[in-house]
C-alpha cells in the first residue's frame, strides 16, 4: 500500500456504528479501484463494557467523543483523503414507496417535492430528503402483466428517504471540525447495496446484523427497493440474554456468543438455545420481507446476503440456510477492490463489518 503518495483520486467512507468506527480510503487509476487505507477503532462505551463486564447502558457517544476518535484514528492509520461519506443509520431515516404517474424524468424532482408531506410524519423543513426511482423496469414488474389496462397505467415508483436535520446537523458539525469535506451523507441501505449487491439483476435481500440493530434490504438492479430496520434485534440483544441466562458478566457472555453462538455443540448447547429466539424474530422478518416480495413480484427473492459484524455468530449461516429456503451467503465487500495480499486474512476477519464503509467510499468514484 502506497500511503504517501497523493493519488488523483481517492475517497473516504466513515460508518460510526454503535460499538465502533471503520473507515475505507479507496484511490482509482481508472482501471480499478484499490484499497489504499483502513481503520477501525471500538467506541469507548463498548470497549468499557467489554472490559468492566458492565451490560449495556443506552449510553450514547457524544459528538466530542466521535470527533476525538475520528481524529485519533486519521492520524494514527495516516488516512490522506479528504473527500468523505458518511453513513447514517436505516432506523434514523424515514423511508417509503411513493408512486407516481409516468411522467417525464425531468419532472419527478418537482412531484416528489410536492407529495413528500404526505408520506413523512415529520414538517418538511426538519428533515432533508432524497428520493431514487425503483428503476421502471422494476416498476412495471411490480404491475400484473396480464393486465393490459393496468399496463396503460403505468406508475414510476419512488424511494423516498428523509433524514432528520438534526441527524444531518451533527454528522456535519463534527466533520467542520476536521480537515475532511463532507461530500455526502447516505443511508446505509446504499452503501450496503453498493459494496454487496452493485448492478445485479436478480432481486437480493441484505440483512445487515449489527450491534443494536438489523437492517433488512431488497435491491435489485443497482435500485434500494426497500429497507427496514428492526430495533433490538441485533448482536447486543444476544448476549444480554446469555448474560442473564447464566447470570454472568457482559464480557463473558460475549466471549460465550463468539465462541458457541449456534453450534448447539456440547455442554455449552444451553448458550445456542438462548441466542435461537432473538435469532428467530430476524428469521421472521426476512421471511416477511421475502413473503411481500413474492406477493408482488409472482418471483423469490435470489439470495440472501448476511452482513454486520454479527454475520461471524457460528453456526449463523448454516441455520439460516436451512430455515429460509433460499441461497443465503456471507457479505464480501472487499469482492470488487484490489488490495495488496498480504492483507486478505485480515481484511477476511474484518469483512463483515466493513460492508458499509466500502460502500460509502465507493460512492466517490460514481459517475
Ligand atoms: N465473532 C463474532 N461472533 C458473533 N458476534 C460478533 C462477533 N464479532 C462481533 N460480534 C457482534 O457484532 C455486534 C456489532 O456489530 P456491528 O459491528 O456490525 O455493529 P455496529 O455497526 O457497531 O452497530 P449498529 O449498526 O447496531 O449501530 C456486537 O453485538 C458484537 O457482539
Ligand atoms: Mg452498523
Amino acid at each position: 500500500m502506497d500511503l504517501f503518495k497523493k493519488k488523483p483520486c481517492s475517497s473516504l467512507g466513515i460508518d460510526i456504528g454503535t460499538t465502533g468506527i471503520r473507515m475505507v480510503q479507496l484511490g482509482s487509476n481508472g482501471k480499478e479501484i484499490k484499497l489504499e487505507n483502513y481503520a477501525y477503532t471500538e467506541t469507548k462505551e463498548y470497549m468499557e463494557i467489554l472490559s468492566n463486564g458492565r451490560r449495556a447502558a443506552d449510553v450514547k457517544m457524544s459528538d466530542t467523543e466521535i470527533l476525538n476518535d475520528l481524529l485519533k484514528i486519521i492520524n494514527e492509520a495516516g488516512i490522506t483523503a479528504k473527500e468523505t461519506t458518511i453513513s447514517i443509520p436505516i432506523s434514523s431515516a424515514f423511508s417509503s414507496i411513493m408512486e407516481l404517474p409516468d411522467i417525464p424524468e425531468n419532472e419527478i424532482s418537482e412531484a416528489v417535492n410536492y407529495e413528500a408531506r404526505q408520506y413523512i410524519p415529520l414538517p418538511l423543513d426538519e428533515v432533508v430528503f432524497d428520493w431514487s426511482i425503483v428503476n421502471k423496469e422494476t416498476a412495471e414488474e411490480n404491475l400484473d402483466k396480464q393486465d393490459t389496462s393496468l399496463k396503460q397505467n403505468k406508475k414510476i415508483t419512488v424511494l423516498l428517504v428523509a433524514i432528520p436535520r438534526e441527524i444531518t446537523k451533527k454528522y456535519t458539525d463534527i466533520i467542520k471540525q476536521t480537515d475532511l469535506r463532507l461530500v455526502a451523507l447516505e443511508t446505509e441501505s446504499f452503501s450496503l447495496a453498493r459494496s454487496l449487491v452493485g448492478n445485479n439483476k436478480e432481486a437480493s435481500m441484505i440483512v445487515d446484523i449489527g450491534n443494536k440493530t438489523t437492517s433488512i434490504i431488497v435491491v435489485k438492479n443497482g435500485s434500494v427497493l426497500e429497507s427496514h430496520s428492526t430495533p433490538g434485534a441485533g448482536g447486543e440483544e444476544i448476549t444480554k440474554m446469555i448474560s442473564h441466562g447464566f447470570n454472568i458478566d457482559f464480557n463473558r457472555a460475549e466471549a460465550l456468543k463468539r465462541d458457541v453462538g449456534l453450534t448447539f455443540d456440547g455442554p455449552q448447547k444451553k448458550v445456542s438455545e438462548i441466542a435461537l429466539p432473538i435469532v428467530n424474530i430476524l428469521t421472521s422478518e426476512i421471511k416477511k420481507v421475502n413473503d411481500s416480495y413474492f406477493n408482488r413480484n409472482k418471483k423469490n427473492i435470489n439470495k440472501i446476503i448476511i452482513s454486520g459484524s454479527s454475520a461471524s455468530l457460528p453456526g449463523l449461516i448454516s441455520y439460516f440456510s436451512k430455515e429460509l429456503s433460499i441461497a443465503v451467503e456471507i457479505a464480501s465487500p472487499w469482492k470488487n477492490i484490489a488490495y495488496d495480499k498480504v492483507l486478505s486474512k485480515k481484511l477476511n476477519q474484518i469483512s463483515t463489518s466493513f460492508s458499509v464503509a466500502v460502500g460509502l467510499a465507493l460512492r466517490g468514484f460514481e459517475e
